[in-house]
């Protein structure tokens, strides 16, 4: 009913000579593979990686987009620039924007809007910390990142992605177990559940220190529907391989 989707966030990581060896190793990806694959790299980047993909088969995608529409706003990218590149996807929310730019859960439900109104999917972060695990908070955090998401975008909200990212696994090589993942994921589907008739089609994504020694297990569980990927989508085998557990 719904096809994995692997997105991989490339970060403020390559150069252009990096990202072009990068992407020749993944033109071994097999064509008849039936998941969806997205690259995100760096804005700088989007023309550049825009002209190497349609070989590949695979899809443009961005890391963050602007919460206005035009103007002045210096040193912020469109929603419409995005789309100009023939950018489909957007990761919005991200663990790393709420910390180092204070991104509130308004604003992340704003970028969100503006994505969808030129037409391109936004992959919303949601995720705790490690202290609000610990403290329990975990369900409630993530519901309230999403709830703000699905309150400024109504029935909108059937074409997002989402995508469950604890912080405390981001880049620490600290996975959840799939058990753990799969109960947040319920979760949200539950809550999307309760905002449209479609979430059932609604893609919900893990990310956290996804990799191939732990991608299909992850993958196995009933309400994870493929990766958002960030250290292991930097190497060009790891990266093949994890497509490869998505089918
Ligand atoms: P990671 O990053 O795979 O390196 O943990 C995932 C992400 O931040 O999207």
């Amino acid at each position: 009913m719904r096809n994995n989707l692997i997105a991989a966030n490339w970060k403020m990581n390559g150069d252009t000579a990096s990202n072009a060896a990068l992407l020749a190793g993944l033109r071994l990806a097999n064509p008849n593979r039936s998941c969806e694959v997205v690259i995100c790299p760096p804005a700088a980047y989007l023309g550049q990686v825009q002209a190497l993909l349609p070989e590949m088969g695979f899809v443009l995608g961005a890391q963050d987009v602007s919460a206005f529409e035009s103007g002045a706003y210096t040193g912020e990218v469109s929603a419409a620039m995005l789309r100009d590149f023939g950018v489909r996807y957007v990761i919005v929310g991200h663990s790393e924007r709420r910390k180092h730019h204070a991104e509130s859960d308004e604003l992340v439900a704003q970028k969100t809007k503006r994505a969808l109104a030129v037409g391109i999917t936004p992959i919303v972060c949601v995720g705790e910390t490690w202290a609000e695990r610990e403290a329990g908070l975990a369900e409630q955090t993530v519901k309230r990142q999403l709830a703000a998401v699905i309150h400024a975008n109504g029935h909108c909200i059937s074409e997002i992605v989402v995508a469950y990212e604890p912080v405390w696994a981001i880049g620490t090589g600290q996975t959840a177990t799939p058990e753990v993942a799969q109960q947040v994921h319920a979760l949200l589907r539950a809550q999307l559940r309760a905002a449209t008739e479609r979430s059932d089609r609604m893609r919900i994504l893990y990310g956290g220190s996804m990799n191939p020694g732990n991608a299909a297990q992850l993958l196995a569980q009933e309400d994870i529907d493929g990766g958002l990927v960030g250290g292991a989508s930097l190497k060009g085998a790891d990266f093949l391989s994890l497509v490869s557990a998505a089918g």
